[in-house]
């Protein structure tokens, strides 16, 4: 097979967009990966995503933002401000969760810390087992761990979630209760639209799997890089950290990181017909390779000075300030505007401002004073070659 690497910003935007270049970076995480959204291709994924979208609207992502979030934010930062600081991995997991849980439709009937833990250990395999492609560890053992994570996420969480939800439809139909108090979430969707669908049990478990993990693992750790950029950018220098009290500056800070550290640095498809892609003829069954790791430093687009962090920077007008992080085309990330928001202008009123999430947990630990600390330094994530961090201890200076 041959395979065609791509790291200019214009060659990989285009190919995103190509309808005949088909999703591959999943092949190797088949066992949670197979047939759900970001797999599928042409019609099918064209279905799917037409009735999943429902949920991911603007004014539902605003609701959230400023009516659900924030209480979540609180009560799962309430320990850790009581001792002090904490591990931003373990606080970082604790609050997506629960955001991706919301949206893909898994309830929490019992709000334990205790279930949140089973809930976290559960959606960091199927994390583990989706990336099985960047995967130091063995595959035969990695995939029996994730197959027993999916039958537990089925077990512990999903059936209960889909009785209770087929029994609100059920009372909707009958006119008992009104729409609007049926959960908004896509396990709702995909059983109202089970029929157009054809969904059998075992996809439903990896579809709702595959939404824990796409939006839990890739918030957390853009939290972390934007909180560490920032630090690193602001130094000792006051002038520096004051403008940091400017949501609307810290959000322009969330996105210059999230441009620098792409949650999947690299996209991977396959030629569905002969075509022309970058400066290559490729032939069906090529391999394309798509760097967005090095797109998003593409010095033609973002300046001579790319690699480095600089929350000022201009760039392009047809160009998203956080690069090609979200993706781009038929793949576009569902979670783009929950979790980056809409950027705002300098100056702009905050009230109507949609931060998002990963502004919103910034700007909540930059208020604590959060800091890492040099006798006990972040730690990578040495399970895998993707950029993650394994630890990333901190301390709450202004409490
Ligand atoms: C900073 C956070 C996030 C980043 C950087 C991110 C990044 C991405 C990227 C790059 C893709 C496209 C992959 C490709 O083209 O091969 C994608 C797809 C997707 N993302 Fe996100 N994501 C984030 C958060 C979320 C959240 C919070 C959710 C849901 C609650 C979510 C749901 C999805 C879904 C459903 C898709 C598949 C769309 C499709 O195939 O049509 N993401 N994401």
């Amino acid at each position: 097979m041959s395979v065609h690497r791509l790291d200019a910003f214009q060659a990989c935007e285009s190919a995103l967009r190509k309808r005949d270049l088909k999703q591959a970076l999943y092949d190797a995480g088949k066992v949670v990966m197979d047939g759900v959204l970001l797999t599928l291709h042409g019609d099918a994924h064209v279905e799917r995503r037409g009735v999943e979208v429902r949920v991911f609207r603007r004014n539902f992502f605003k609701y959230y933002e400023k009516e659900v979030f924030p209480v979540t934010l609180e009560q799962t930062l309430a320990p850790y401000i009581a001792s002090g600081g904490g591990d931003l991995v373990e606080i970082g997991y604790q609050l997506t969760v629960n955001l991706t849980a919301d949206f893909a439709g898994i309830d929490r009937p019992q709000r334990t810390a205790q279930e949140t833990e089973r809930l976290i250990a559960i959606t960091k395999k199927l994390s583990e087992g989706a990336t099985m492609v960047h995967s130091t560890r063995d595959k035969a053992e990695l995939e029996a761990e994730v197959g027993a994570a999916l039958t537990a996420l089925d077990s512990e969480f999903l059936q209960a979630s889909v009785v209770r939800r087929e029994a609100l439809l059920r009372a909707v139909a009958a006119g008992e209760i009104a729409d609007t108090e049926s959960p908004r979430d896509v396990l709702t969707v995909i059983l109202q639209a089970r029929d157009e669908l054809q969904m059998d049990h075992p996809q439903l478990v990896r579809e709702i799997g595959f939404y824990m993990q796409a939006g839990a693992h890739s918030t957390a750790n853009s939290v972390i890089h934007a909180l560490h950029e920032i630090e690193q950018w602001a130094g000792d220098d006051a002038d520096r950290w004051a403008r940091l009290g400017d949501p609307i500056f810290v959000q322009h800070c969330v996105h210059e990181s999230l441009r620098l550290h792409p949650a999947s640095p690299e996209a991977w498809r396959t030629a569905t017909c002969p075509m022309h892609v970058g400066a290559d003829d490729v032939a069906t069954g090529a391999r394309i390779e798509l760097d967005l790791f090095q797109a998003n430093r593409d010095k033609s687009v973002f300046g001579a000075d790319s690699e480095i962090f600089d929350p000022d920077r201009a760039v392009p007008s047809n160009v998203l300030r956080s690069g090609l992080t979200f993706g781009i085309g038929l793949h576009t990330c569902l979670g783009r505007e929950l979790d980056g928001g809409v950027v705002a202008k300098k100056g702009a009123d905050i009230e109507s401002c949609q931060f998002g999430i990963v502004t919103l947990i910034v700007i909540r630990l930059l208020a604590l004073g959060a800091r890492t600390m040099p006798d006990d330094p972040p730690q990578p994530d040495t399970k895998t070659t993707r950029p993650n961090w394994g630890r990333f201890p901190v301390t709450f200076t202004k409490v």
